[in-house]
């Protein structure tokens, strides 16, 4: 008799996953009621009137212009994709449709955002940052990443059906020791155990980690709209490595330190996490208007959530001088 072999776990190309395909989004209804958003560029004086003015539907203005109603459809769906039109009213909007005009309105209000006041991307940019800042948002970033157990976990028990529960638990699978490569990072930046163990995180990260846990314990669609602004999709590899050598190249931090933070961004991405957020929204059905509503507006809560905590970060850690990690310590030997 053939000795006994353990099992291999299956592969995650389960129907559930293929139903997060991109593909699937869907087209707007042509009942649906559409208004600009405010990154939709504000038209010339003298431009014919928008066709989006939150009052006809896509049908309406496709009758009123005498214009065929499927082009109609494939040309207000683009704005809609790129949240630069958003949906008014009770249309039936497809979810995966729904998620990726989310994602984007998320995408454009962080871009507005950080044109007014820039954050940690511009100045990661410039180079023109402190040992100590580079240090702290490594500090930060290893707090969120080593939350990840705290909400994949509730989202798991959460999860509606078995589909979706084996799909958030390969997600576990794939996070949970992230936290312990980020580590990686810490010690070659020169942080030891006392460091380490002393370090909580700033106020804002610990908002942002919060809202990751309350989403997953209480509205797993919000839980999946996170993950669609948060994770990297495949294909972002070349970007990732073009940033690690501009990074490293600037001299602030040896390789070493950022090695393990990039290759984390490489490994998170070739795991495609965003496909997850689509499974998510594939098995949603239709959502009404005041719930699609309350998803965007959760999101863009949480965009700004994001930048709060990276002001914090440069608040906290930008002077050269100063604790190398944030904790709140009640002995009086130090
Ligand atoms: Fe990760």
């Amino acid at each position: 008799m053939e000795r006994l072999r353990p099992p291999k776990r299956e592969s995650r190309g389960s129907a559930a996953w293929l139903a997060g395909d991109p593909a699937a989004g869907g087209a707007l209804p042509t009942d649906t009621v559409l208004a600009p958003t405010r990154f939709l560029p504000a038209p010339d004086a003298g431009a014919a009137p928008p066709l989006c003015d939150g009052r006809r539907s896509i049908a309406e203005i496709a009758r009123d212009g005498g214009m065929v109603v499927e082009m109609v459809v494939d040309l207000l769906g683009g704005l809609y994709r790129e949240g630069l039109v958003a949906d008014v009213g009770e249309a039936d909007v497809p979810p995966l449709l729904f998620l990726e005009h989310a994602r984007a309105l998320a995408l454009q209000l962080r871009r507005e955002a950080q044109e007014r006041r820039p954050a940690l991307e511009a100045l990661f940019a410039s180079g023109a940052y402190t040992r100590r800042l580079a240090v702290g948002y490594l500090v930060e970033v290893t707090h969120f990443i080593g939350s990840a157990a705290s909400h994949i976990g509730a989202a798991i028990a959460h999860a509606p059906d078995e589909p979706l529960r084996l799909m958030l638990a390969e997600y576990l699978e794939e996070e949970y020791w992230h936290g312990a490569l980020m580590e990686r990072s810490l010690r070659a930046a020169g942080l030891d155990d006392a460091d380490l163990s002393r370090a909580q995180p700033l106020p804002a990260t610990l908002a942002v980690m919060n809202a990751w846990r309350h989403a997953a314990g209480t509205d797993l669609l919000l839980y999946g709209g996170l993950v669609a602004i948060t994770e990297s999709g495949g294909g972002d590899a070349e970007t990732v490595e073009a940033t690690f050598a501009r990074t490293v190249g600037q001299g602030v931090l040896p390789e070493a330190v950022w090695r393990p933070y990039f290759e984390h961004a490489i490994g998170d991405g070739d795991a495609d996490h965003l496909a997850l957020s689509r499974a998510i929204f594939a098995g949603a059905g239709p959502l009404p208007g005041r719930r699609r509503d309350a998803l965007r507006r959760a999101l863009l809560l949480h965009t700004a959530g994001v930048l709060e905590m990276e002001h914090a970060i440069i608040g906290f850690y930008a002077d050269a001088e100063g604790p190398g990690v944030h904790g709140l310590d009640w002995s009086s030997s130090r």
